[in-house]
């Protein structure tokens, strides 16, 4: 696996690889890598001639108040992982080259990065777009793979993709979970054990959910009442959102009579977890 640090590396790799044209798969990441990452770094390389990854822990994309500082940092451990996926390319620059200071220049997607986790974290999405554009950019990927965990995330930069024009396929991956049900994410390390039991309850609202649905029910505002009661039997979990949204322009459903997506976000102690499930009428 060739480690780049910087663009010109990064992107004369990239450039190689995707020589007699290869296609390139980019799996974007913030490293803390875990088995959802790597189901991504595998269906990279079901699809694609040559592998990129990156990892760089985005600064744009945490508000002040949250925890780019504490955010889990093992790039030792993640190279070894990558090179047993048998990656050939990761990118993983310093802050300083993707940053050098003074950018007055930026992605947003407006309107839909003020929704779901754009309404709880301002300025989240425009930092995700813009490193994503970047990324795009330097790596020339022909598809970038993204976890269906991000739903909203994944909204945003397929309407970027979209508008800005961008040659690259997204593909989304179905969420990756622990045995008993929990969506992996690197954040489930910051929890204690009493935590770790309770952020279950983000995934049992959204079964309460589709249980009522398969029931039946197909109106949003029922099944959302019937989530907040899973929540309501868990006071130390804080619900940030439960909604119930089209999965491309995120806007709330009344009924659901196509394929809708149903999105919560928690805060476990001060972790702030999120979790999807799309029903199919
Ligand atoms: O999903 C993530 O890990 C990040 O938001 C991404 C896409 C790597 C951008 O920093």
């Amino acid at each position: 696996m060739k480690i780049c640090a910087t663009i010109p590396e990064a992107r004369a790799a990239c450039r190689d690889a995707r020589a007699n044209r290869k296609r390139l798969g980019l799996v974007p990441t913030m490293g803390a890598l875990h088995e959802g990452h790597l189901s991504l770094v595998r269906a990279a390389k079901a699809q694609c001639d040559a592998v990129a990854v990156s990892i760089f822990v985005n600064p744009t994309q945490f508000g002040p108040t949250e925890d780019l500082s504490k955010y889990p940092r093992q790039f030792d451990h993640d190279c070894r992982l990558l090179e047993k996926e048998g990656v050939e390319i990761l990118f993983a620059p310093p802050v300083e080259e993707i940053y050098p200071g003074g950018e007055v220049t930026w992605v947003l997607v407006e309107g839909l990065s003020e929704k779901l986790d754009g309404r709880s974290r301002p300025g989240h999405f425009r930092g995700v777009t813009t490193i994503v554009s970047k990324l795009f950019h330097i790596l020339e990927p022909e598809a970038a793979f993204f976890g269906q965990k991000d739903a909203a995330q994944l909204a945003v930069i397929r309407r970027m993709v979209q508008d800005l024009n961008f040659p690259v396929e997204i593909v989304a991956c179905p969420i990756v979970r622990e045995p008993d049900g929990l969506a992996m994410s690197s954040r489930n390390a910051y929890l204690n054990r009493e935590e770790r039991g309770r952020a279950l309850v983000l995934q049992r609202s959204l079964q309460h959910a589709q249980q009522e649905f398969q029931t039946g029910e197909r109106i949003a505002v029922k099944l959302i009442y019937a989530a907040k009661e899973v929540f309501a039997r868990e006071p130390k979990v804080a619900l940030d959102y439960f909604e119930i949204v089209d999965p491309d322009t995120l806007d709330s459903v009344e009924r659901i009579s196509q394929k809708t997506l149903v999105a919560v976000a928690a805060y476990v102690g001060s972790t702030r977890l999120i979790d999807n499930i799309v029903l199919n009428p």
